[in-house]
Formats: structure tokens, sequence, C-alpha cells
């Protein structure tokens, strides 16, 4: 599984349920990558959303632990270990995991690629995602060049587990 997140310098990802920053060139990827694939969020992340939908031309695949919710094109899983099930019938390397805070920390341990946008900026925050940095299982094998949005630094880090 695949894990894409954007992150600030100080690996926060959001505020208030809402990202911290939206950057066209950042959604552009975000969608060039995951467009055809199959998308595991949780439940606050997909109500984020403009209209709380699920996202377009994309098997969306939502964790709540609520019985009764449900959404129309989206598959709805309660647990874990039912999101696993469910995920066996795709091809591993198709699955991404889209956050948010809580679902991210759950699914890093079944993850070995992960794609971030690094933002070179504190902002105040409320949702983290794990220091990949500080963890020895994970390393970085590729980097863009650095890019600017108005006065904003920011770049396309690939990291891969390596243990
Ligand atoms: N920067 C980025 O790339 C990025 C990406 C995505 C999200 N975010 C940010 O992350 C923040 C949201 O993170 P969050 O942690 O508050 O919410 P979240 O992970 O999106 O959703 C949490 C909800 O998911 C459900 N859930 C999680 N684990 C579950 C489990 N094991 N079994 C059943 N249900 C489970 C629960 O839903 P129920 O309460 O319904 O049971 C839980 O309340 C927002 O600020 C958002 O903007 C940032």
């Amino acid at each position: 599984m695949n894990i894409i997140v954007a992150a600030d310098k100080n690996w926060a990802i959001g505020k208030d349920n809402k990202l911290l920053v939206s950057i066209p060139a950042d959604m552009k990827m975000f969608r060039q990558e995951t467009t055809g694939k199959v998308v595991v969020m949780g439940r606050k992340t997909l109500e984020s959303f403009p209209n709380g939908l699920p996202l377009k031309n994309r098997t969306n695949i939502v964790l709540t632990g609520n019985k009764n919710y449900k959404v129309k094109d989206a598959i709805i899983v309660h647990t874990i270990e039912e999101l696993l099930e469910e995920i066996k019938k795709y091809p591993s390397e198709e699955v991404y995991c889209i956050g948010g805070d809580s679902v991210y920390k759950q699914l890093l341990p079944y993850c070995d690629i992960a794609h971030v946008t690094k933002i070179d900026f504190g902002y105040e925050a409320d949702s983290y995602f794990p220091n990949l940095d500080e963890m020895p299982e994970w390393e970085i094998t590729a980097e863009s060049d650095e890019q600017t949005y108005f006065d904003l630094e920011y770049s396309f880090v690939k990291y891969e587990r390596v243990k």
C-alpha cells in the first residue's frame, strides 16, 4: 500500500479538519497519482471534501465505527481488519492511504511507499503525520527540485520502506 500526504516542516497536516494550505500543483500531483486507483480514508477526511463527497474516478474506501454510515459511491469498512480484507481485491501498489491523522498512523505499518509533499513552513496545526526522517525503516529514494507557490517553498519527496 502507498501513503500520500502533504506535510509542513514539523510534519503537521491539518487544523480544524482542514488542510493547512492548498497548493494547486500538489492537488494536481495527488489527482494524477491516485486517479483510477483505490483511496482509503477516515470518515473525517471524507467529510472535509467539497460537499463531503467521495473522490471521482477512484474507488473510495472509508473507515468509520458507525454501522449505519452510508455514502453513495463509497465502500464503507468498520475496522482495520475489514479494510485489510477489502483491499486484498486490488494490487497493493494501486491502493493509497490518503489520511487523515488517525488513519495514517494506523496504516503506516502496512505501507511501503510514501509520497510526501514537504512544505517548508511551520503552520499552527492539530493533526500530524509520523516523522519519517526519524524512522530508520524509511529512506528518501527520490526528491524533486524545490518548487514555489507564491512565497511558499515545497518539494515532492518519495520515501520507501527499507526494512
Ligand atoms: N495534509 C494531508 O495530506 C491530509 C490528508 C488527509 C487529511 N488531512 C487532515 O487530517 C485531519 C483529519 O484527521 P483525523 O485523524 O481527525 O480524521 P480521519 O483520520 O480522517 O478520520 C477519523 C475517523 O475515521 C474513523 N476511523 C479511524 N480509524 C478507524 C478504525 N480503526 N476503525 C473504524 N473507524 C475508524 C473514525 O470515524 P467515526 O468517528 O465515524 O467512527 C474516526 O473518527 C484534517 O485536518 C484533514 O484536513 C490532511
